[in-house]
C-alpha cells in the first residue's frame, strides 16, 4: 500500500461511491480524512465506516461551489487535524440532456459543481500545502473529457476543464513540493451510473474490453497511488483506469 500514514486527506463527494471508497482505503492506508459532502447524512456514514473499522475521521456538509463552504471546511479540518496535506477534489453531479435543451441554469451549474468546485479546493488548500512545502492535489475528470458523451456537452466540457486546470498547476506547482494530477474514470458501478438509462448502461458495458464497470476501489486505489509519497515525481497527469475502454482493437 502506497504511503499516506500520518497524512490528512480532504475529500469532497466522500459521502458515496468512488468518495467514500477512497475514504476507506485511504484511512487504510493511515490518514484521517474529512469526509465533505452535501449531503450530510451521506457524509456521516462514510465518517462512521471509518471510524468502526478503527481510524479517524470527520464529516461536514459542504457545497464545493460556494468558497466560503470551502474555507470553512478546510479550517474544520486544521482544527480537527491541524492541517490539510492531500486534497482530493471529487463531488460530482451527472444529467444527460441535448445541448439546445440545456437550460443556461444546468449549465452553470454543472461548471460550478465541476470546475469552479475544483478551484475552490485548490484555493482553499494551496495556502497550506505551500507554507509545508509538501501537497497533493488530486482531482476528478472523466475519460468522456476524451472521448465526448451524447447529452454530455456540459458534463464533458467541466471534466475537460479540470483535466485543462490540472496540468496548468502542476506546471505551476512544479518547484513546491506540491504535485497535481486528476483521475479520468471509465465507468463505474457508483448511484451516479445507475441513475443513468437501462439502455445507456448496456450499451456502454460493450465499449469495454474488460467487459465489466470499474469498482469504486478501482479508482480509489489510483487516487491512493497520486496521494503517496511515492508518487512525489509524478505531476501533471491524467490517470483514467477504465478497463482498457480507448483501445481500437478488442
Ligand atoms: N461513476 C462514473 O462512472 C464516473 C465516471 C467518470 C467520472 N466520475 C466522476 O467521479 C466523481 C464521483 O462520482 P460517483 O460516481 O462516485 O458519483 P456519486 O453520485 O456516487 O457521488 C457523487 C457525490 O458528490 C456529491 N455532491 C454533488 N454535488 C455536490 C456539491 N455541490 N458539493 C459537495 N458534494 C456534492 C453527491 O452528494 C455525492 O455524494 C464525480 O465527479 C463524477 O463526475 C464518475
Amino acid at each position: 500500500m502506497p504511503g499516506v500514514e500520518g497524512k490528512v486527506a480532504l475529500i469532497t463527494g466522500a459521502g458515496s461511491g468512488i468518495g467514500r471508497a477512497t475514504a476507506l482505503v485511504l484511512a487504510r492506508g493511515g490518514a484521517c480524512v474529512v469526509v465533505c459532502d452535501i449531503n450530510l447524512p451521506g457524509a456521516e456514514e462514510t465518517a462512521q465506516e471509518v471510524t468502526r473499522a478503527g481510524h479517524r475521521a470527520i464529516p461536514l456538509r459542504v457545497d464545493v461551489s460556494q468558497l466560503d463552504e470551502v474555507e470553512q471546511a478546510v479550517a474544520h479540518a486544521c482544527a480537527a487535524f491541524g492541517r490539510v496535506d492531500i486534497l482530493f477534489s471529487n463531488a460530482g453531479i451527472a444529467e444527460q440532456v441535448p445541448l439546445l435543451e440545456m437550460t443556461e441554469a444546468q449549465w452553470d451549474r454543472m461548471f460550478s459543481v465541476h470546475l469552479t468546485g475544483t478551484y475552490n479546493c485548490f484555493r482553499a488548500v494551496l495556502p497550506g500545502m505551500l507554507e509545508r512545502n509538501w501537497g497533493r492535489l488530486i482531482s476528478t475528470s472523466s475519460m468522456g473529457a476524451m472521448t465526448g458523451g451524447v447529452r454530455l456537452a456540459h458534463y464533458c466540457a467541466a471534466k475537460a476543464g479540470i483535466a485543462g486546470l490540472t496540468v496548468a498547476m502542476a506546471s505551476e506547482l512544479a518547484r513546491t513540493g506540491i504535485t497535481v494530477n486528476a483521475v479520468a474514470p471509465g465507468v463505474i458501478d457508483t448511484p451516479m451510473v445507475r441513475q443513468s438509462p437501462e439502455r445507456w448502461v448496456e450499451r456502454m458495458l460493450k465499449t469495454i474490453p474488460m467487459r465489466r464497470f470499474g469498482k469504486p476501489e478501482d479508482i480509489a486505489h489510483a487516487v491512493a497511488y497520486l496521494a503517496s509519497e511515492e508518487a512525489g515525481f509524478v505531476t501533471g497527469q491524467i490517470l483514467s483506469p477504465n478497463g482498457g475502454s480507448r483501445m481500437k482493437w478488442c
